[in-house]
């Protein structure tokens, strides 16, 4: 039995995330810990909610709660609609944990410690209204280059021009709106991850299996970019990990916290912390994940993302862990993602323009989303969500290529046999080429899985289905039966058969119709089907089943025509 850590990226708090941000990590992540589950192997399943930094403040400054309430609410909530999802974590974390100030505290000691950390002195915009520094995107002004006067102090939006927040005229906090700012010199430290690029480098230049969206992120970053200057790793807010040296105040750096990009990769590690706290077991249970000294060696560490946390998981977060000199477990495999954009343009928080989490599940179970956001991942390029195209995925794959197989079987062998598996017959020409037909498939399906080729492993679990469809088609029980009616059992049998199978092998994709249909076989045997042949006797003659409600419900133009007005974007 192998081991696997599979990390996905850590949804920020602030906010609802919405259909393109769940099949950009999450969603992928979790089909493909259900489905090295269901092949035997140890899996920790690992997310969090990323709480710090500025955005985190000013939510809840916004809702008027104090920053940790406003967190542990947001958290609350965007665990439940985890759950609503069906994503499978073993643990789902929080990174203003006390785990994750511990390790995060820890990792700034050692870094320091091997001469990986620099103190700098800066001068930075400081609001004496709001009494807080302010970074460079929550300074307002007028841009020097086009005039528009919502520039913002790290670019204008306007014309794209890169800025400094000294280039604005009439500068104003955007927090409160107040001009009264200055210029004061603060203190930070610094990664000095300029001096890691060499290894770095060698160590993402022998990931030849990584996939090219990965890697070619990673080296423009390493080799062109200036991914790989020395960052800042403090800033001087309240909200976020304070600033110590292991256990240790650092002087000079009293009132400050690391910065949000620092301490959230380490939550990863934090969370397995967090997984082994809420379940009573012992430091050794999670160490045994991450540390090589301490049990990690054989684990295999996985991390999901879209493109854009991809310089952090390559370069930021493996200098953290290199730097530390300590052998803490660094990530073997890292898929990422492109975009999924909403109808022709961008799905947007603030105009209320696609279909975030909760609203998805307001209007449909959770399966209907997982197929249609798998079976579309946006792997080679952007995809694009429509309404037409989700319409037309769920009628057909799931009500007319699925559902419809179920229920026909499984009415029909009530209506003819009674509500149990049927006795006799045996298998002939057309039963052996549908066997051969589904090792093949199967056999493709765990390659493409266990490649974490999402959209593949979609279209070949479709054409599984398919092959059920076609062979109920051709062998035509309702005819057989008048005939012979043995043969007809048999049929019915391989039929009902099929739908424990089905059940077993779409459980990543579609968890919730997977446990009905095994429910409605009266099974909980969901053992994988390394023998396609003894996986269609799992279900013996005289075995009860029940014939299960509509798995999927069309979806008609009516609705159709009503979420797409809904969701257009109101404030648009
Ligand atoms: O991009 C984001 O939404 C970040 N919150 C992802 C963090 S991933 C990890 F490093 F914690
Ligand atoms: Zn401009």
């Amino acid at each position: 039995m192998a081991r696997h850590l599979i990390t996905s990226a850590l949804p920020y708090i602030n906010g609802i995330k919405h259909l393109g941000n769940l099949v950009g990590s999450q969603l992928p992540a979790d089909a493909y810990a259900r489905y090295l589950r269901a092949r035997g192997n140890e899996v920790m399943f690992i997310c969090a909610t990323d709480e710090h930094g500025t955005p985190a403040e000013l939510a809840a400054a916004k809702t008027g709660e104090p920053v940790a309430d406003y967190c542990a609410r947001m958290h609350g909530e965007q665990s439940a609609l985890a759950a609503g999802f069906g994503l499978s974590f073993d643990h789902y974390g929080r990174s203003s944990s006390d785990r994750n100030r511990v390790l995060t505290q820890h990792f700034a000691g050692q870094l320091a410690d091997n001469g990986y950390i620099r103190e700098v002195s800066e001068k930075q915009v400081y609001s004496i209204d709001d009494g807080r520094f302010l970074p460079d995107r929550y300074i307002e002004g007028t841009c020097p280059n086009c005039g528009y006067d919502k520039a913002r102090g790290d670019q204008c939006e306007n014309c794209t021009k890169q800025l400094d927040p000294t280039d604005l005229i009439n500068p104003r906090s955007a927090i409160s709106g107040s001009t009264n700012l200055e210029v004061r010199e603060t203190k930070h430290l610094y990664l000095r991850q300029s001096t890691l690029k060499g290894d770095i480098a060698e160590w993402i230049d022998g990931k030849k299996d990584w996939p090219i969206l990965t890697t070619s992120i990673a080296r423009k970053w390493l080799n062109d970019g200036d991914g790989l200057q020395d960052r800042g790793i403090t800033r001087d807010l309240h909200w976020g990990v304070p600033v110590k040296r292991g256990d240790q105040d650092w002087p000079g750096m009293e009132g400050k916290v690391f910065y949000v990009w620092f301490d959230a990769p380490i939550e990863y590690i934090a969370a397995t912390a967090e997984w082994a706290d809420s379940e009573g077991k012992s430091d050794a249970d999670w160490r045994r994940w991450w540390r090589l000294d301490e049990g990690a060696e054989d684990v295999t560490y996985t991390q999901f993302m879209g493109k854009d946390n991809v310089p952090f998981h390559t370069l930021s977060f493996p200098a953290t862990i290199i730097g530390s000199g300590e052998p803490w477990k660094l990530v073997d495999y890292i898929k990422s993602f492109n975009y999924l954009t909403y109808d022709g343009g961008q799905f947007s928080t603030s105009q209320g323009r696609g279909v975030f989490m909760d609203q998805a599940l307001e209007i449909l179970p959770a399966d209907y989303w997982r197929w249609w956001l798998l079976s579309h991942a946006p792997e080679s390029g952007d995809s694009e969500f429509t309404w037409e195209n989700f319409q037309q995925s769920v009628n057909k794959d799931l009500a007319d290529v699925l559902g419809n197989f179920v229920s026909r079987i499984t009415k029909f062998c009530r209506s003819k046999f009674g509500e149990e598996i049927p006795a006799g017959g045996s298998y002939g020409d057309e039963e052996q080429q549908l066997l051969d037909a589904l090792t093949t498939r199967i056999r493709a399906y765990e390659g493409f899985m266990q490649a974490m080729e999402v959209r593949k492993s979609a279209s070949e679990l479709r054409a599984i289905w398919v092959l059920g469809n076609e062979y109920l088609q051709s062998a035509a029980p309702w005819s057989t039966f008048k005939t012979d009616p043995e043969k007809a059992a048999m049929q019915v049998r391989l039929g009902l058969n099929l739908i424990r199978l089905y059940a077993v092998l779409s459980s990543p994709f579609i968890p919730f119709t997977s446990d009905a249909m095994l429910q409605a076989m009266g099974t909980d045997n969901a053992d994988w089907p390394d023998d396609v042949t003894a996986a269609l006797e799992a279900l013996p003659a005289g075995h009860a089943f029940t014939v299960p409600e509509v798995l999927f419900a069309k979806i008609t133009d009516d609705q159709r025509a009503e979420w797409e007005e809904r969701f257009k974007g109101v404030r648009g």
